[in-house]
């Protein structure tokens, strides 16, 4: 480690946009534990010497790393899941948690549509036929036409999950004229559209069921084979949300079996691996986690997890704090 310097020490323990890192080092004494060729034993030699840490939701803290930073003030992560971070075991120590809410509601609402869209009109699907030049033969024997799509406008839409990005999701849908229900634990007050207590019978009533529940274990594998059934051969399911909220295995016999009409991925249980079965099929379209992945939206998070770290360093405060643990 470089000698220590009057600023505070922060720690990351991944890599960051290059913009970001850029950032951060012109007011912190920034150091990468990903560059350690023995992170253990770095922590135990240097730990106490930090004050922050960046994470993102991705990569996440556990109870381990907080306990080889003894003298941790703050932890900002880039993204808005909690899932990954201990936040029981920050609380315990009084150390802060930033997090980057609402600036990506836009963009995961977007990408929300565009799955629908997608896995309802087969636009992936439909790109990989005419680049497999199966258009020029369409009719013959060798190569069938593309077959028909399902319309969205007008739909159903059930949303699990109606919270920052579930209700901008619930606001598009009036631009698609279709009609909106809504499962949570507890109704959204204010909200426009039906809450439906019974996630069962939401996925009877819906044609598309977007997943943008909080991940974590309180929603693990809540869309099961049950609810994979009550959708339906005629629903289309998006997941937006965490790969755990839904039971993977379930859904990829859902898929092969046509027992859903196809879905639409940005996440998986255990990402980045993809089941091997998903890949030969033309009913689900597979994306890598970009919900959030567009110049804009990277920058303002960026921008927060910034802001989070410096406001809290100079003035023991956060510009968005992460909720106490739940129970
Ligand atoms: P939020 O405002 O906290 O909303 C979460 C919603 O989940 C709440 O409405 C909550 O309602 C509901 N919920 C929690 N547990 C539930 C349960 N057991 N059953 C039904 N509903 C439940 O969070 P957000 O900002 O909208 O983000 C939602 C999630 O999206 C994040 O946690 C993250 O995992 C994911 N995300 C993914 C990407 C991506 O790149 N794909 C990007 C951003 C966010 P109740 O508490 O009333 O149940
Ligand atoms: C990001 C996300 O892709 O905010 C979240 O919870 O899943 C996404 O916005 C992720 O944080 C990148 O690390």
């Amino acid at each position: 480690m470089t000698p220590s310097s009057s600023r505070p020490r922060v720690l990351q323990n991944l890599r960051l946009m290059p913009a970001l890192e850029a950032r951060l080092a012109s007011a912190f004494d920034m150091h990468r534990l990903t560059d350690e060729a023995d992170p253990k034993a770095f922590l135990a030699a240097h730990g106490a010497a930090f004050t922050g840490l960046v994470t993102s939701a991705a990569v996440g803290v556990d109870a381990a790393l907080i306990d080889a930073l003894p003298k941790l003030r703050v932890i900002s992560s880039f993204g808005v899941g909690l899932d990954k971070l201990d936040l029981a075991a920050a609380q315990r120590r009084g150390i802060a948690v930033g997090y980057t809410p609402d600036v990506l509601n836009d963009c995961v609402a977007d990408l929300a549509f565009g799955l629908m869209l997608d896995a309802a009109r087969g636009l992936s699907a439909a790109d990989r036929y005419v680049r497999r030049g199966a258009w020029l033969g369409a009719g013959t024997p060798a190569s069938a036409p593309f077959p028909l799509g399902r319309k969205v406008s007008g739909a159903r839409l059930g949303i699990v999950g109606l919270g920052r990005i579930g209700s901008t999701i619930a606001r598009r849908a009036s631009g698609f004229d279709m009609s909106v229900r809504y499962h949570n634990r507890r109704p959204v007050e204010g909200a426009p559209w039906p809450h439906e207590p019974s996630l069962l019978a939401l996925a009877e009533w819906a044609d598309y069921l977007v997943i943008i529940a909080a991940g974590g274990a309180g929603t693990r594998h809540l869309v099961d084979a049950e609810v994979l059934d009550a959708l339906g051969p005629r629903g289309f399911l998006i997941n937006v949300s965490r790969g755990s909220v839904i039971d993977e295995a379930a859904l990829v016999r859902a898929l092969v079996d046509k027992r859903i009409a196809g879905a639409g991925l940005d996440v998986f249980e255990h990402e980045p691996q993809v089941p091997q079965e998903l890949l030969a099929l033309d009913n689900v379209v597979l994306l890598p986690h970009i919900a959030s992945g567009t110049v804009e939206t990277r920058q303002a998070m960026a921008d927060r997890v910034f802001d989070n770290l410096q406001l809290f360093l100079s003035e023991g405060r956060l510009v968005s704090a992460a909720p106490p643990p739940a129970g």
